[in-house]
């Protein structure tokens, strides 16, 4: 996790779990708008992203700010753990953290978190999650995916857990559809991160 010493500013944390949807390209964006935004308002952001498998595709660990800014894996969660005794990287994530967002939220993982599955680090962290603790996830999807009933069902039991489900936009997609899915953008999403963290 990302150092803290040598900064007059007071520290915030942010988990920022990235999915498999090709709104994880914006991963890089959205981790520079939320320190950007957190020095406007006075605060230094350190970010620990969690990313699954299937957004490693979207983006590089070199297109992250260098600064406070870490990325884990899945693979992370189990080499750092050999025996009775080690750290447990999702424990010591949530642990960490002030604020978990989840941008982009894509539709297996959201139904994965709307019925409580963790089989991998991010929803490890997001079912071992402190309640007191604010939660956001930032859908990003196709149009007929979100257009299906069980994205309502879903996302309203993602809100009934105490989630701050930012709502996706419409825009043409990268698939070439239009309508809604598309995730919020990047500095609308660090704006309601920021507002979450300042309020604390
Ligand atoms: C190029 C590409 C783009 C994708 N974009 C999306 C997307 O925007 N939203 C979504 O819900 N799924 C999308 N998927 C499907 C997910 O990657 C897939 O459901 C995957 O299993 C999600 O795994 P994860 O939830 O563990 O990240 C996309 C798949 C591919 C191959």
């Amino acid at each position: 996790m990302a150092d803290s010493s040598g900064d007059a500013l007071p520290v915030k944390r942010v988990v920022l779990g990235a999915t498999g949807s090709v709104a994880s390209i914006k991963v890089p964006a959205l981790a520079r708008s939320i320190i950007q935004q957190g020095r406007e308002r006075g605060l230094r952001i350190e970010i620990a992203v969690a990313a699954s498998a299937s957004a490693l595709h979207f983006f590089r660990r070199e297109q992250l700010p260098e600064a406070d800014v870490t990325l884990y894996t899945d693979k992370d969660e189990w080499s750092q753990w050999k025996t009775i005794g080690d750290p447990v990287l999702h424990i010591e994530l949530r642990k960490w953290a002030d604020v978990c967002v989840v941008a982009p939220l894509d539709a297996n993982t959201m139904a994965k978190v709307a019925n409580g599955f963790c089989d991998n680090l991010l929803t490890c962290v997001l079912r071992a999650w402190d309640m007191a603790k604010p939660r956001l996830v930032c859908p990003a999807m196709n149009p007929m995916m979100w257009e299906h009933p069980i994205t309502a069902t879903q996302t309203a039991a993602l809100e009934a857990l105490g989630f701050v489900v930012v709502s996706p936009i419409s825009k043409t997609l990268a698939c070439g559809d239009v309508g809604m899915g598309a995730m919020a953008e990047p500095e609308v999403i660090a704006k309601v991160v920021v507002a979450q963290l300042a309020a604390k």
